[in-house]
This record gives structure tokens, C-alpha cells and sequence, in this order.
């Protein structure tokens, strides 16, 4: 081996783990944003996706008349929409309502999806 061969071997190798390196940077992949599952999209409005689910989960025992009416009565959108923030605590937060029944994860999404969007009719 003549004395020039192992230093060229170290720098070689050198450039090698360096090049390797500014490669495995630059193929780094994009952190992905995960898609929210149940997000019914733009048309997410009381009547299409919060006054079904409402009068076959909650209008039971919560129509005018039914046994939990003194609680809140579920009488259409304003009906909701005055009480949202005690709704939204019973529904997404303690998860107390419905009673004798839960809401499915994707439901829950579009609720949620639903008061955030700011109510749209
Ligand atoms: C099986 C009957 C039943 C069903 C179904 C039901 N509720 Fe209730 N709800 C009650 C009763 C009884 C009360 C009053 C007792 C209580 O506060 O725990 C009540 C209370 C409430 C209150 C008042 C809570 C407060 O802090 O004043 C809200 C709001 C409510 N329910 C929303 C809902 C919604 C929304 C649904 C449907 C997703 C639903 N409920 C389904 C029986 C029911």
C-alpha cells in the first residue's frame, strides 16, 4: 500500500457518510396531517347532519312534552343553538347524553365539526 492509499481511503469514506447524510436529510419525509375521520365537509349543517342525529338520539326524551323537556327542550336549531354550550359540555365533553346510549365517534367528529364551523343552519 503506498502512503498516499489509507488517507484517500479516509476521505473517500468521509465524502461518502457526508453525501449519505445530506441525502437521508432531503428524503425526509413531510410530516403528514392526518385526516379527521367523520368530517362530513362543507356541508355540515344543522339540517343535514345535527337535527337527524338529534331526533333520533336525544328528541326521546327531549321533545316538548317528553321527560327530560324541563332539562332542555329540542325544539329546532335555536333550540340548539341557545343552548350549545350546555349541550356541547353534556355531548362532547362529559359525555353524559344521550342517555342509555353513546354517539359514535364519527358522529361525535361532526358535531364537533358542527359547533366549531359556527352553527351553519
Ligand atoms: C333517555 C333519555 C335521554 C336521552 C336519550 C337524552 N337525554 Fe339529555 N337529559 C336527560 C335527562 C333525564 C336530563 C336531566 C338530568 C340530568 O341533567 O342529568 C337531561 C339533561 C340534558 C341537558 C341539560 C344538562 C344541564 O347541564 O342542564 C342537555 C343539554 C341534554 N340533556 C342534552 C341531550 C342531548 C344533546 C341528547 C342527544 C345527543 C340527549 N340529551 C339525550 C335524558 C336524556
Amino acid at each position: 500500500m503506498s502512503k498516499y492509499t489509507s488517507p484517500l481511503i479516509v476521505i473517500v469514506i468521509s465524502f461518502f457518510f457526508l453525501f449519505s447524510c445530506t441525502k437521508k436529510q432531503a428524503e425526509e419525509p413531510k410530516p403528514i396531517t392526518p385526516e379527521v375521520p367523520g368530517t362530513p365537509g362543507a356541508s355540515g349543517t344543522y339540517a343535514t347532519v345535527v337535527d337527524p342525529l338529534f331526533q333520533t338520539r336525544c328528541a326521546g326524551c327531549h321533545a316538548p312534552g317528553k321527560r327530560a323537556a324541563g332539562a332542555w327542550t329540542f325544539n329546532g336549531y335555536s333550540s340548539v343553538n341557545a343552548n350549545a354550550d350546555k349541550i356541547k359540555q353534556v355531548v362532547l365533553v362529559s359525555k353524559t347524553m344521550p342517555i342509555g346510549g353513546t354517539l359514535t365517534a364519527a358522529e361525535l367528529q361532526s358535531l364537533k365539526d358542527w359547533f366549531d364551523k359556527g352553527m351553519p343552519q
